[in-house]
């Protein structure tokens, strides 16, 4: 099917969703995924992140369709045509969705174990504004220890469901979800029962945010500063591909490895990341390819944003109604300028 997004032509095969498309072209016309991850069946549809519009249907029907869509849920038809960075209505949207997100998500991202590899860090910095309009308190709950090796902080949980998908996908019985609803909604084990299967670390893995975090790992260092290396073991319970997280000599994190969009390719055991954290254990086939995902990427806050063209537009117009000749008599006397 032809479909073309942002003034790019694509043929993509029947049941292909708009993200999934978009993500064929490229990381400048991919909208950005808060909740949807390839890997897990059903993801998507929760954030409200990828919402693009549709100005034509498609070649039989051509009618623009009259809300926005969730890109990630969203098939293709043949003839679609797509707004994602081109469209002021999408990218006015994503201002509310990411205040939206931002209601009740703490603003730690200095003490936060997920900066720097932070998707709603990216997607504030991206699509957000750089204030606030809320005065409301935040919705706070206690830490709670899942079992031995994780740690929630309900406080940063966006609600994005991957972590209950993957429970639920790639583990036996899963013990944790969603409890209630609306703005009472957190993740649970209800009874805080442990999640002790060999395969809960993913979990950490696939959180978008700050909210599960490896206690083997907590605080121990920023992203920025550890080294990323290849490396697999012969393992009997996964695949033994990880990537492993060097301070200096000390291996002091161990990760699945993820593709470009900072999804897991293959979900490892809890034995692999959370016991295998000497080099010794591993052997090392070289360093990690830098995704554009990491905060380690070279330019990442240039190169990678695209930066629309009315912001700036908007920008330079505000810029030339500044009156020069306006009253300053509020500056302190030193700082007076006339
Ligand atoms: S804990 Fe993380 S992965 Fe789970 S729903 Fe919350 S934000 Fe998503
Ligand atoms: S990524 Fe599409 S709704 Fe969350």
């Amino acid at each position: 099917m032809k479909v073309t997004i942002d003034n790019i032509t694509i043929e993509v095969e029947p049941g292909t969703t708009i993200m999934q498309a978009a993500r064929q072209i490229g990381p400048e016309v991919a909208p950005p995924a808060m909740c949807y991850y390839e890997p897990l069946k059903a993801s998507g549809g929760k954030c409200r992140g990828c919402l693009v519009k549709v100005t034509a249907g498609s070649e039989k029907d051509p009618r623009p369709m009259p809300k926005l869509v969730p890109s990630c849920i969203t098939q293709v038809q043949e003839g679609m045509i797509v707004e994602n960075t081109i469209n002021e209505q999408v990218l006015e949207t994503r201002k509310g969705i990411v205040e939206f997100l931002l209601l009740n998500h703490p603003l730690d991202c200095p003490i936060c174990d997920q900066a720097g590899e932070c998707h709603l860090q990216d997607f504030s910095f991206e699509h957000g504004v750089s204030k606030t309009r809320t005065v409301e308190e935040r919705n706070t709950f206690e830490q709670v220890d899942l079992g031995d090796h994780i740690q929630l902080h309900m406080n940063r949980c966006i609600l994005c469901y991957r972590c209950v998908y993957t429970a639920d996908q790639i583990t036996d019985g899963r013990v944790h979800g969603v409890m209630h609803r609306g703005d009472h909604a957190e993740i649970s084990t209800y009874i805080e029962k442990a999640i002790d299967n060999d395969f809960s670390g993913n979990i950490i893995d696939v959180c978008p945010v700050g909210a599960l975090t490896d206690k083997t790992y907590r605080f121990k260092n920023r992203v920025w500063f550890t080294k990323p290396v290849e490396a697999h073991c012969d393992c009997d319970k996964c695949s033994g591909n990880v990537t492993l997280w060097y301070r200096g000599e000390e291996v002091i994190r161990v990760t699945g490895r993820k593709n470009e969009w900072g999804e897991v390719k293959e979900f490892i055991c809890n034995t692999c990341r959370f016991d295998r954290k000497k080099t010794s254990d591993w052997t090392i086939e070289g360093p990690s390819k830098v995704s554009r995902a990491s905060v380690i990427s070279a330019n990442k806050y240039g190169a990678n944003t695209i930066k629309p063209a009315f912001p700036i537009k908007q920008a330079a117009e505000q810029y030339k109604k500044i009156d020069d000749n306006r009253d300053r008599s509020f500056l302190a006397p030193q700082k007076q300028l006339n």
